[in-house]
């Protein structure tokens, strides 16, 4: 493995010839029991398009799977057709969750073979897919638990720009055809359009192991860490260090367990998602947490319960801020404010049936931060739910 980098590197000269240069985040992938249904489910509570499908109609006999957007945000939901398909497998063990963050890269083999020589495990090899409006290579590297990042390069139509602006996603997809839900999203703004960060819960005593693996194979730097002493309740503790790609394209915080009087909320999470790592939470940006918490709510999102008790003490904590008080409380939404700005943030309840994988959502006036003045009413808040859920 290679030293890890200099910070900003990737901003020099080398950029070019960096075969590990992140341009983007091209998708983030999610296993599910039924993709169909799931992918209504995401659009009506969160606003996304169903743009696009890819399935027995388009030629993939194999597996099922729905293209959401909203933003730049690209989620492929995904089930297996067959029945011996390693999905299926994925999903008794897991449950509904994520599978893949993946990368667009500028060239997938010589990205994939770079991490392999850094010291990556191999999760796919290179393969090219290919039709007569173009072609993408994609590899894939093991990171934590079930997780995987593929690099995906694109050229001909199925180039990276097209597809933010509805280009076809990749062979064996098509655009869905007169759907009302995107009628109405459309005419009713949700308002998400980017994914801030993604929480990564990993086994007590591996955090640094996966700081060093990011930094180290994808040359993430050390952005924050967060300790038990930050970040503990009555019960629950946990540390956490935030790993960032650079280039504002995407932070990862790795969280573990720490010792508590009860269990934590990391160990609730491991022990649904059969002791094996996996991501936590994604969050996603909004430009106006008011509007978009208003809609979601309109729309039936579970969030959080947060108490009364916390906004008595809140504003005093983070001064005035842009937004109405009294909108920020009728919503429930957390402020936060760091030495740069402030931020405002909402989480929803488990999005399936196991107490796994949850939204963040969340919007940045300046801060650069991940609420540490919120963590103790947060954890409080998630303590009720685990209690309530037998698991405390
Ligand atoms: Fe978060």
């Amino acid at each position: 493995m290679s030293t890890s980098s200099v910070p900003n590197s990737k901003e020099s000269g080398q950029a070019k010839r960096d075969p590990l240069r992140l341009v983007d985040v091209d998708y983030v992938k999610f296993l599910v029991g039924n993709a169909k249904q799931s992918a209504y489910f995401y659009a009506h509570n969160f606003g996304f398009e169903i743009e696009q499908v890819s399935d027995l109609t388009t030629g993939s006999r194999e597996e099922a799977a729905y293209l959401l957007t909203q933003g730049n945000i690209r989620f492929v939901l995904a089930s297996g057709l067959t029945p011996n398909h390693a999905y299926h497998k994925e999903v008794a063990l897991y449950g509904d969750g994520i599978k893949d963050i993946a990368f667009s890269v500028d060239d997938s083999e010589l990205a994939y073979r770079e991490a392999i020589k850094r010291g990556a495990e191999s999760a796919y090899e290179p393969q090219e897919i290919s039709d007569e409006n173009g072609t993408v290579v994609m590899s894939g590297i093991k990171a934590m638990g079930r997780v995987v990042h593929s690099f995906v390069s694109r050229s001909g139509d199925y180039n990276l720009e097209r597809v933010k602006n509805r280009g076809v996603f990749l062979p064996k997809y098509a655009m869905t055809q007169d759907l009302e839900i995107n009628e109405y999203n459309r005419k009713n703004p949700v308002g998400l359009f980017y994914v801030d960060h993604c929480v990564a819960n990993v086994e007590l005593g591996k955090m640094n192991y996966w700081v060093d693996w990011y930094s180290e194979i994808l040359d993430f730097n050390l952005f924050k860490t967060f300790d038990d002493k930050d970040i503990s309740t009555e019960y629950s503790s946990l540390m956490s260090k935030v790993m960032d790609s650079g280039r504002e394209l995407i932070k990862i915080p790795i969280n573990e367990p720490a010792p508590g009087k009860r269990k934590s909320q990391i160990q609730e999470f491991l022990d649904w998602h059969n002791n094996t790592p996996g991501i936590q939470h994604l969050a996603l940006l909004t430009k106006d947490e008011l509007h978009t918490v208003e809609r979601l709510r309109r729309r039936g999102v579970d969030f959080l319960r947060i108490p009364d008790e916390y906004y008595e003490s809140v504003w005093e904590r983070v001064g005035e801020i842009n937004e109405s008080n009294d909108s920020v409380k009728d919503l429930r939404i957390l402020v936060d404010r760091d030495d740069k700005g402030y931020l405002l943030q909402i989480f929803t309840k488990p999005l399936q049936d196991r107490p796994t994988m949850f939204f963040e959502i969340i919007c940045r006036r300046g801060s650069e931060s991940f609420g540490k003045g919120n963590f103790k009413a947060l954890f409080e808040s998630l303590e009720i739910e685990q209690d309530r859920r037998g698991n405390l």
